[in-house]
Order: C-alpha cells, then structure tokens, then sequence
C-alpha cells in the first residue's frame, strides 16, 4: 500500500490513491476518510466541485498522522478559471481543507477555452512556486490540451487525470502522456460500480481469488496508472487496498485490456475544443 512513483518534478506519490466524488459532504466523506487513513491509503483525492472539502479536513485533524505522510489532491473547478480567480480559488480550497498547502493541484477540465485554461496554468505555476502546492497538474485533458499546455507553460504537467479502466483504456492518450513524463491518475478505476459484474471481468477474478474491483484496481496499477477508487463502506475500502499480493500474468493483462468498449460514464471533456 506504500508504493510510489515518482513525478516529473521531483514528488513521490503514493501509487493507490482514495477517491472522495459522490461522498456525501459531512460525516460520510469524514468517515470514509479516516477508514481509508486507518486502511493505510496515504493519499486523498477531492476537488472544490465535490464540496466536501471540508469534511476531508476534517478528517484530517482527527487523524493523528503527520501532515507529510499524506498526500492530498485538490482541483481547480471551471467557474474559478483565470489567473487571479484560480489563484483565490486555490486559498480557498486550503481554507476548507485546513491545510498550508495541498500535494498536487489540478485544473479540473479543459472545458473554459484556450485563454482561461492558459491563465490558470500560469496561476497554479505561480502557486507552486509560492508553495501553496508541490505539484501541479491537469485533468480530462486530451492529447491537443496536453500539447496547448507544454506550449504556453514553462512547468509541465506532473499528472493528467482522466478515466480509464478495461473498458476504456485511451491508449493514444495514456502512450501520449507516458512519452511526455506525465503520469496519469484513473479516476472511477471501478467503473463507478457499473461493470462489475461483467462476465469476462468476474471469470479472470475467480482465477485469482479476488474480487472485480480488486482486478481493477491491479490492471490500472500493473498499466503504471494511479488509481483513485471511491466507496464510503469499510470492508470495500479495505478490499480496495489489498491488491499488493497478487499479480495479474501478461496474458490476463492483455485479455483484460481487450475488453475496451469505449464507456465513458459521465462525459468526455478530452474531445472539447
Ligand atoms: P460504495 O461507496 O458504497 O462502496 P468508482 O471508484 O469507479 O467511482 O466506483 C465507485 C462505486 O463503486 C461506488 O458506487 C462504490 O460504492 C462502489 N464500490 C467501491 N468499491 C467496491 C467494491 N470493492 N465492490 C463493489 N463495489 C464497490
């Protein structure tokens, strides 16, 4: 549960991260972080558009566990861009959160245009180099946004977050990034529950003796992706972090990255303009 990878500035981050979208704000995004905490996840994902980043501080402070030994992701959300929008939006997102400084801020989508995403690159640049973030990063960006923003940036991205599972492997993208020292965070790495009871997925979990969601959660790890699982129930959060002892062999790999299909389960930000 405590490995790594390293990040093109530098940061480690833990390699399984804990999702918090569509916790509820209050006590279930308090619990469940403080069960992921006590489960050994290191490394929380929110974003200001879940609202509930306050919960996450929350949980935080009670937690007993030194501000350095968790990394923390927070995201810069559409209605915030411009440079000094995205730079206040940042202050507010550490008030919520309680915190000096967040491990990895992201631009949450591409989806403002070229002007206003470029201007909150420059703010979230400036961020970190104020140290309110050690690292910087985008989300549901495609390969042009990526290119737009290696071009009017002078730091690159550390991360790109965008969904990827089996069933929607963006190989292109993911080739794209990995050859440009961009690691990619797999956020809803479970399909938000949607497929886990496809066939071909629960007959490759028998084999190993473990369950959909952990195979999931071991192809994004075994496909050099950060996975960031969500649940608020104690057992699923624990059963999500026990995907250490197993490997999945070459050839299931390959079978399970066959199954692409395309699924989005939300929209697609990647293809906007
Ligand atoms: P719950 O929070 O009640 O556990 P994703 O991470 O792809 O967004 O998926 C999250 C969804 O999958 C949530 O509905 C969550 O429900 C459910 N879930 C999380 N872990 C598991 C698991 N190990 N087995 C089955 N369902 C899970």
């Amino acid at each position: 549960l405590q490995s790594t990878r390293k990040l093109n500035d530098g940061n480690e981050i833990p390699a399984l991260g804990f999702g918090v979208y569509q916790s509820e704000p209050g006590d279930e995004t308090e619990q469940a972080v403080l069960l992921a905490l006590e489960a050994g996840y290191r490394h929380i994902d929110t974003a200001s558009c879940y609202y509930n980043e306050e919960s996450v501080g929350a949980a935080l402070k009670k937690c007993n566990i030194p501000r350095s030994q968790i990394w923390i992701t927070t995201k810069l959300w559409d209605t915030d861009h411009g440079y000094d929008k995205a730079k206040e939006a940042c202050y507010e997102s550490l008030r919520k959160l309680g915190l000096d400084y967040v491990d990895l801020y992201l631009i949450h989508s591409p989806c403002t245009g070229k002007q206003l995403r470029s201007e909150s690159w420059k703010a979230l640049e400036d961020l970190q180099k104020e140290g309110k973030v050690r690292s910087i990063g985008v989300s549901n960006y495609g390969v042009h946004h990526m290119k737009e923003v290696f071009e009017v940036g002078s730091i690159k991205p550390a991360i790109n977050q965008i969904e990827v599972t089996p069933y929607q492997v963006r190989e292109e993208l993911c080739r794209f990034c990995q050859e440009n020292g961009v690691l990619i965070e797999a956020f809803s790495p479970l399909t938000m529950g949607l497929k886990l009871k496809e066939p071909r997925l629960n007959k490759i979990a028998q084999k190993y003796g473990k369950q959909p969601a952990q195979i999931l959660i071991r192809w994004s790890l075994q496909r050099g992706l950060i996975p960031l699982p969500k649940s608020v129930n104690k057992q699923r959060i624990t059963d999500n972090s026990n995907v250490f002892d197993f490997e999945i062999s070459a050839e299931d790999m390959e079978a399970l990255t066959k199954m692409d299909e395309y699924l989005v389960t939300e929209w697609d930000p990647t293809k906007l303009p």
